[in-house]
Order: structure tokens, then C-alpha cells, then sequence
């Protein structure tokens, strides 16, 4: 369930604090998502040495490539419980060099699969800006349909833009 055919999932390490600074700082991979306040290297090496270890509620793999071993990204469902079997997905290729090559389309496969074999989950939502035609269209392509919008809740340079809920359900994946 952790290795597919072009990308494995590991957990992240303390090692790889510089690698998602990187990402975090790049304007470009972050121009959809929460970008926060700046960090320096040595507040986020801080950070990712003190991580805790994954549990039902809260999952993070790295995303690393087969063919060269090579961390590109992130994944992570976060917020299950039993009780309502709902977890948040969240995906991020940090590694620009590597978007457009099927990484993000299977490792949101890989993580789901895993949410519904593993974990149980009944569904999986997410919140996407309207405008990140990428993502839209690789959570599209596995199964996950708009079920509502927000509108105007993400402010980028100025401009707002509605983000687009999405979810998929169990028996859903790659309908
Ligand atoms: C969104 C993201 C995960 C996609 O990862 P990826 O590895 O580039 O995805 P893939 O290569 O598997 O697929 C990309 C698909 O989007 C398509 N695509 C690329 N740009 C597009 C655009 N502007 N409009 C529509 N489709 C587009 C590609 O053609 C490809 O589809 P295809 O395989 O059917 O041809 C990656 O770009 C990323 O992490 N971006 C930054 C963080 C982010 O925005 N995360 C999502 C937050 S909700």
C-alpha cells in the first residue's frame, strides 16, 4: 500500500527539515495553499526534530521517487476519527522539477487507497482554491467530486478566490 509504481511513502524525518523549508519558501509551490508566516531554517529544523509520531488522527508520509530515492513532497490525512470515519487529505510536490510526471496522481491514489484499507475511513475531503487547475484536475481524475464552495475565502496578492470542497468516498477511488 506504501509503494506503488512510481513513488514509495516513508515517514519524515528530522533529516528532512531543510527540504520542506525549501518548499515552504518557494512562492510558486505555495501559491495555493497557506503560506503563513516566514520561518528561518533553524525554527523549522527545530520544528520537524520535536514531530510526533503518526497516529489515527494525524498521518504523514514523504513522498519519495522509486527511481532515484529522491524526496519530492508530502502527503497527510489528518483529523480522523472513529466516529465519523472523515479525514482531511492534503498533498504537496514541493519539487517543482517533478510536477507533470504522475507523482501527485499516485500518491493521492497511494494515501487514499490507504485511508479506506487501512484506516477504515468512510470518506475524504479536502478544500482546493478554485484557480489550482492542477490539483483539481488529479483529484478529479481519481474520484473525488465538488460537494460545495466557499466563496472568497483565499486572498493570494491581492486577488480572492473561492476554494471548492471535494470529497470521496469509500468504494469511490478512480470511479
Ligand atoms: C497539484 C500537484 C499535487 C499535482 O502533482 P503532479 O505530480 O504535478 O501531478 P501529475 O503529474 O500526477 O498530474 C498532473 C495533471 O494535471 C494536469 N495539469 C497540469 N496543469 C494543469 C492546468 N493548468 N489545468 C488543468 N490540468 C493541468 C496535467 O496534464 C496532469 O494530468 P494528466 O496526467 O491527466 O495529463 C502538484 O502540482 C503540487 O503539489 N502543487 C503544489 C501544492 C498544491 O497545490 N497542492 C494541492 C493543494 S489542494
Amino acid at each position: 500500500m506504501l509503494i506503488g509504481n512510481l513513488v514509495r511513502f516513508r515517514p519524515m524525518e528530522p533529516g528532512d527539515a531543510e527540504a520542506l523549508w525549501r518548499w515552504n519558501s518557494d512562492p510558486e509551490a505555495m501559491r495555493w495553499l497557506d503560506d503563513g508566516y516566514p520561518e528561518s531554517l533553524a525554527q523549522a529544523t527545530a520544528r520537524h526534530s520535536e514531530r510526533e509520531r503518526n497516529f489515527y488522527g494525524h498521518v504523514l508520509f514523504g513522498i519519495e521517487t522509486i527511481a532515484e530515492g529522491r524526496l519530492i513532497g508530502l502527503v497527510r490525512l489528518s483529523g480522523a476519527e472513529p466516529e465519523t470515519g472523515d479525514a482531511d487529505l492534503d498533498i504537496y510536490i514541493g519539487e517543482k522539477d517533478c510536477w507533470g510526471r504522475g507523482y501527485g496522481t499516485e500518491a493521492t491514489r497511494m494515501i487514499c487507497r490507504y485511508g479506506f484499507a487501512k484506516m477504515r475511513l468512510h470518506r475524504i475531503t479536502l478544500w482546493v482554491a478554485e484557480a489550482n487547475a492542477a490539483a483539481i484536475h488529479v483529484y478529479k481524475k481519481v474520484g473525488f467530486v465538488e460537494e460545495g464552495r466557499a466563496r472568497e475565502a483565499f486572498r493570494r496578492d491581492g486577488d480572492w478566490h473561492d476554494l471548492i470542497l471535494m470529497g470521496l468516498l469509500d468504494g469511490e477511488l478512480d470511479a
